[in-house]
């Protein structure tokens, strides 16, 4: 067991319903543009918004702090080392910062980068570089009631179509995303990254994993996958990444850290290359936009997520969110993945057609009932895609409580109850960047 006491509390408030009305109002109906003092549950996002244990806080007050060369990154090096298995590591300032580095080195004008599913800073990195991001998930993988055990793996045979149709000489990388944020959390299985391997060897490709939920996706091999049952979590968490030439991280998931991440690679000589463009972007190669103690915390952070102690309170808190709404009759994609709980909008608020968001309908529902926070991730986060109308409740690592859940669970079903006086919306305003219109565009019922 793990129990929960960091020594602080906070005051939590709920909103009347007149106040939580009003501030959806003035936030355009997009809770990216409310302030989390006026959110109760938070489930925006799993990402920096956990709590940190109190070795990690001893670790960050006796952290020191040099731009170059610092203890602390010797231990964050050291614990990168032990528990993910690489030796040459670039810090960055989050995850994004990592992609930025790595993806910066290794794409060119006219590529195309196959991804189990990109989650969206990725497909913008690649982009921004010149590729074509391609998502490949498998078979099924949008099926949300499918029993199938890894729903997060990547269809190698359509890699090999793409390649046989571009040419493997345009495809630099292969990325899988470890668990598959975008297909509902879930994982993929040791056999599917064995297998990425083998395809990166013979298109001679660069084998990326985004390794950001990488303990959360050792979890479920170990349940779930023949032959693991009697290895440790930590033993498994290595060796999915042991296959792998390079890998991307944001500390602030698995690395259980507010903020930080890092590339790891194997390459001597694309390690030289990464530092260069790291200095630029990020910092200096010992740091890169952490400060030492944000590395020294992340030091322990590491350690402590790939511990089944740890991972079975984790886990086992969301599947504990996606029973209660299942028992509600809210419907839910399951089984349940890593760090989230996904709802089904489009059958939840089954008269709401697609044009009319009904995952965004929902969140602000959602808030307008209970203050609870989640994200739309549909037709309003993804325009012309056609990705199922999903909204995703992501719970922050030991962070909440029973009560929170329950909470929840009677908010999402007393929404899904008066579900036929749910409106639909429409979009009022908008960035010029279409792909990223989900954090500031504002809304109004149609
Ligand atoms: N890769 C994956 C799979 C992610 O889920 C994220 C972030 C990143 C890369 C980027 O990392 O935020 O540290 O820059 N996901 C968060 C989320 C934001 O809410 O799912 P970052």
């Amino acid at each position: 067991m793990f129990s929960y006491t960091s020594g602080m509390a906070s005051p939590t408030e709920l909103l009347p319903q007149k106040e939580r009305e009003r501030r959806l109002e003035e936030a355009g109906h997009n809770v990216f543009n409310l302030a989390s003092e006026d959110v109760f549950v938070d489930l925006l996002t799993d990402s920096g918004t956990g709590t940190m244990s109190d070795a990690q806080w001893a670790a960050l007050m006796e952290a020191d702090e040099a731009y170059a060369g610092s203890e602390s990154f010797k231990a964050l090096k050291s614990a990168i080392s032990e528990v993910m298995g690489f030796d040459r590591v670039v810090p960055t300032h989050q995850g994004r910062g990592a992609e930025n580095v790595l993806y910066g080195c290794l794409i060119e004008d006219g590529d195309v980068v196959p991804n189990n599913t990109h989650f969206d800073t990725t497909r913008a990195h690649v982009a921004e570089n010149g590729g074509d991001p391609v998502d490949f998930p498998v078979e099924g993988a949008d099926d949300p009631d499918s029993e199938e055990a890894f729903r997060g793996n990547l269809d190698s045979k359509k890699v090999r179509e793409l390649a046989a149709d571009v040419g493997a000489e345009r495809i630099p990388a292969v990325i899988l995303t470890i668990t598959n944020n975008s297909v509902a959390g879930q994982p993929v299985s040791m056999g599917n990254i064995e297998e990425t391997r083998e395809l990166a060897d013979e298109l001679d490709a660069t084998f990326v994993i985004d390794a950001c939920r990488f303990a959360e996706n050792a979890f479920f091999v170990r349940e779930r996958e023949d032959g693991y049952a009697d290895r440790s979590t930590a033993e498994i968490a290595r060796e999915q990444l042991s296959h792998a030439d390079a890998i991307v991280m944001s500390g602030k998931k698995d690395g259980l850290v507010n903020a930080g991440g890092f590339v790891g690679v194997r390459d001597p000589e694309l390690f030289e290359r990464t530092k260069q463009r790291a200095i630029l972007y990020e910092g200096f190669s010992t740091y890169g936009g952490m400060a030492g103690r944000d590395m020294a915390a992340m030091a322990v952070g590491l350690r402590e997520a790939v511990t089944e102690e740890y991972l079975g309170a984790r886990i086992g808190q969301v599947r504990s969110l996606g029973e209660r709404l299942r028992q509600e009759g809210v419907p839910i994609y399951t089984p349940v993945g890593g760090h989230a709980v996904y709802v089904e909008a489009g059958r939840a608020l089954s008269h709401i057609p697609d044009e009319e968001f009904p995952g965004q309908a929902l969140v602000c529902e959602l808030y307008r009932e209970g203050a609870v926070r989640g994200v739309e991730l549909g037709s309003f986060a993804f325009p012309d895609t056609d990705r199922p109308e999903l909204v995703r409740l992501a719970l922050p690592r030991r962070t909440y409580h029973d009560e929170h859940l329950a909470h929840v669970a009677e908010t999402a079903a007393a929404v899904v109850d008066r579900s036929e006086e749910v409106r639909g919306l429409e979009i009022v305003s908008e960035p010029e960047n279409e792909a990223l219109r989900h954090f500031s565009a504002e809304l109004r019922p149609v």
